[in-house]
């Protein structure tokens, strides 16, 4: 099965196995990781779920919808900051580890 590692800016993590399909917003959520806060339940209209990709991890491109949006995150945009609602375990990665930002509103 599919696996998330969510590192937070205090040096922790915390490591989720999750069914193909679920994102890494919802994930966080049915886990209860703290630092996602999904408000708009993953319609790309909110960006309080904004996460920092490692460079190198091959994704799917930023969609025209997911580019606007990361453009209101609280923490600084970053070229690796992508919406946790919109990768999907199972279909975009297998095995993914994202930086958490220091705030998500
Ligand atoms: S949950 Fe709202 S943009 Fe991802």
């Amino acid at each position: 099965m599919p696996s998330i590692t969510y590192r937070r800016v205090d040096g922790t993590s915390a490591t989720v196995v999750v069914d193909e399909g679920t994102s890494i917003m919802r994930a966080a959520l049915q886990n209860d990781v703290a630092g996602i806060v999904g408000e708009c339940g993953g319609q790309a209209m909110c960006a309080t779920c904004h996460v920092y990709v490692p460079e190198g991890v091959e994704l799917p491109e930023v969609s025209d919808d997911e580019d606007e949006m990361l453009e209101c995150t609280t923490s600084d945009r970053l070229d690796n900051s992508r919406l946790g609602c919109q990768l999907l375990a199972g279909r975009d990665f297998d095995e993914l580890t994202v930086d958490l930002p220091e705030s998500q509103v």
